[in-house]
């Protein structure tokens, strides 16, 4: 970060120490001499959102406590530096246009920037010698900054750099137990979250990142109707099976995924789950599948709460066919989903037509199929003819 280049675009997985290296860098060069520094990311809602808190610690870090001062939304040199912090998505042209004496332009969570704020930031920060840093770990090849500094054609003056935890000498015991929890316990998810890789998606993937990514909303309108679906795993090792849990919602002809609740544990457990989830969202049924537990799940549900109004769903076609009529939704543009659900859409990225490519079973987006193919039962259900079938075959009589 020291080294003079107009841009430097450093990505990679969690615990690499992007943001503490940049952070620190920052500080040390706007203590030599005056810069004003903007660090940005896409949506900031509040400060909190920001890395202020990450560069106050750094301050007191680095002994620097008597040069920096900390106000409520921006910090201060002794030597005339601003640092401020900033949403792009949320600022207007003109906002953006304003902050042509930056020095310095820090993007966080890069991954998240859209294709209009790149192209309003870049060409802004145009003070000499002035430098655009770009951190984040990596989403999708089609992402805006993966596209500008890892396509076909980056730019020049740029250093651009893969980071891994391996590269950080300070990673700390606690993220080193959480990676080695998800390096066995969550395979499809480890190469992104740790090793920079991008998020798991199948060739032939009957869902697409830039899809999810693109309907994605941040707040959900009223709904018309609820429904929490199980997918519950049945099998002899209780406890070590994932239970597919998902909150879904429709308003206006469209589908809303509004919680991924699935969890872990014993039958008690996943129904319990169920059930805190159809109070908290004070929702009109809950869904499950009958096929593995029979009137097990119903009665399970039961136990933990009398009364409730269950729909029971039998699988009659193979789990990919059935999620085929839910992902068209989703390509016409009929679905979003309200926050980020990152196990639920890993599983569903690498649902293809012939199968599931993930490791183990794709409970979350079982229970998502069901319960939008409950929501959507107009769309997705199939017209049964009434198949007549011979006397002579029903009866018995052939067999004599
Ligand atoms: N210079 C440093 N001194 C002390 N500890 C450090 C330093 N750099 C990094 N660390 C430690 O490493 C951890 C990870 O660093 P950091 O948060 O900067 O990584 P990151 O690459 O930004 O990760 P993420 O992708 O999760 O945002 C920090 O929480 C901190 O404990
Ligand atoms: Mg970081």
């Amino acid at each position: 970060m020291f080294e003079a280049s107009r841009y430097k675009a450093y990505y990679g997985g969690r615990g690499s120490a992007k943001s503490h290296s940049a952070a620190k860098a920052a500080l040390i060069r706007a203590g030599k001499s005056r810069l004003r520094v903007g660090c940005f990311r896409e949506i900031q809602r509040s400060i909190k959102d920001s890395i202020k808190q990450l560069l106050d610690d750094q301050i007191e870090m680095l002994g620097m406590q008597g040069f920096y001062e900390s106000l409520q939304n921006e910090i201060r040199g002794k030597n005339g530096t601003e640092i401020i912090f900033s949403g792009l998505g949320q600022m207007t042209t003109d906002q953006i246009k304003s902050m042509e004496g930056i020095d310095i332009a820090l993007v966080e969570e890069a991954q998240t920037i859209s294709e209009r704020s790149l192209e309003i930031l870049i060409p802004t920060i145009r003070k000499p010698g002035s430098e655009l840093w770009f951190l984040w770990n990596p989403r999708n090849a089609s992402d805006p900054v993966d596209q500008r500094f890892r396509g076909l054609h980056p730019p020049n003056d740029a250093i651009i750099r893969k980071v891994n935890y391996t590269d950080n000498p300070f990673f700390p015991a606690e993220l080193e137990e959480e990676r080695a929890y998800d390096e066995i316990n969550n395979r499809d998810r480890y190469g992104h979250i740790w090793l920079g890789d991008y998020e798991p998606m199948a060739i032939g993937a009957i869902w697409d990142r830039a899809t999810l990514h693109s309907s994605r909303m941040s707040e959900a309108p009223e709904m018309s109707r609820i429904l929490i679906a199980i997918d519950p795993a049945i099998s002899s090792e209780e406890g070590s099976n994932e239970h597919g849990v998902v909150v879904v919602g429709t308003s206006e002809k469209r589908g809303y995924v509004l919680e991924d609740g699935s969890t872990r544990g014993t039958p008690k457990q996943w129904a319990t789950r169920a059930v805190n989830l159809y109070d908290k969202w004070q929702a009109d049924a809950i869904v499950v599948e009958r096929n593995q537990g029979g009137d097990m799940v119903r009665h399970t549900l039961e136990t933990v709460r009398p009364g409730l109004p269950i729909i029971e769903v039998v699988a009659s076609r193979g789990k990919h066919v059935r999620a085929e009529p839910i992902a068209s939704l989703y390509s016409f543009g009929r679905v979003s989903h309200v926050g980020t659900f990152p196990e639920l859409e890993d599983q569903m990225c690498l649902m293809t037509a012939a199968g599931y490519e993930g490791e183990g079973s794709p409970d979350r987006v079982d229970a998502l199929v069901w319960a939008m193919t409950e929501l959507f039962s107009d769309l997705t259900r199939r017209k049964v003819k009434n198949v007549t079938v011979p006397q002579t075959m029903t009866s018995g009589a052939w067999m004599g």
